[in-house]
């Protein structure tokens, strides 16, 4: 054996870091290398300022482990882990910021329900396609660029969850791929469509993510929304909610989806019909459809 690169050996609680960084200081990936020294500085630095027990050690251990086990094709407990601790909303926001976003219309977290191939609507088509009702509700939207200039052919990909809060994957009562439509811009940069009224829901919380809420005294409520990702060539993709701002939980959304610009109106119009109608900027840049956390 040729002699192995030697990163020298620990001293001391204070010598740990830099060992460890040594160690891992010759990653050929210049990305990777950055990523996990700074993964590894920080995860440190935490550890220096908790000064974990043994036994709270293995407690963490075993609940990272629990994550993975309760996670599969249904549910995946580790991003949601991410969603409870602001991380997916911080990660999406930070793109935005790096984008030179200024205008552009808010992200939002995607969130586990996304399905690829939603069912392709002509505009004004109803996405609820479900007899058991909920109160109508129409939907009315523009895409411009940052000038204002309309977008047309825009693939705009709507999904929600029903009026008792449940996304049709979750509910064997709903047909397939209820509530869940893809409409094209036209010329104006307009699109629309008919669907009920979504619920608020809470998160899963049958998990290890349930434990901890219920330990840092959460409620697992996400306020009522309708998901959009917004995708053409030579735009970048928008994922987006837009949220009801009538909604109890809109202040205190579990997994830190609404800003102040994703909370809408669901106005009453003057027949007395609810509708939403949001404008949706986007900007140029990169088409990228992302990989479905559902089958
Ligand atoms: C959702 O918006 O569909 C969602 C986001 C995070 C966790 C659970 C659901
Ligand atoms: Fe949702």
């Amino acid at each position: 054996m040729t002699k192995p690169f030697s990163h020298g050996v620990v001293n001391d609680a204070a010598s740990v870091t830099e060992v460890v960084l040594k160690a891992m200081s010759r990653t050929p990936d210049p990305r990777l290398r950055e990523i996990m020294a700074s993964l590894v500085r920080h995860l440190h630095a935490f550890v220096r300022e908790v000064r974990p027990t043994e036994e709270e050690f293995e407690r963490g251990l075993d609940f990272l482990v629990r994550l993975g086990q309760a996670s599969g094709p249904q549910k995946n407990e580790v991003i949601l882990l991410s969603d409870l601790l602001g991380i997916s909303t911080l990660v999406v926001m930070l793109e935005k910021e790096r984008s030179g976003g200024e205008g552009v219309t808010d992200p939002a977290l995607l969130g586990p329900f996304w399905r690829a191939a939603s069912p392709r609507c002509a505009s004004g088509e109803s996405i609820a396609r479900d007899a058991r009702g909920g109160e109508p509700l129409a939907v009315a939207g523009r895409v411009v660029d940052g000038a204002g200039k309309p977008i047309p052919g825009v693939l705009v990909d709507v999904w929600q969850a029903s009026p008792v809060g449940l996304y049709e994957n979750q509910d064997p009562e709903q047909p397939d791929r209820n509530l869940r439509g893809c409409f094209e811009t036209d010329a104006a940069g307009r699109f629309s469509f008919r669907t009920v009224r979504p619920a608020g829901y809470p998160v899963p919380v049958d998990g290890p993510c349930g434990e901890l809420l219920r330990a840092q005294d959460r409620h697992p409520w996400r306020p009522a929304h309708i998901h959009f990702m917004l995708s053409r060539e030579g735009y970048r993709t928008l994922v987006t909610q837009v949220f009801d701002n009538a909604d109890a939980a809109i202040e205190s959304d579990v997994v830190f989806g609404v800003t102040p610009p994703l909370s809408g109106r669901f106005e009453r119009g003057p027949d007395g019909a609810l509708h939403l109608d949001y404008d949706f900027v986007m900007q140029p840049g990169k088409r990228r459809i992302p990989r479905p956390p559902l089958p």
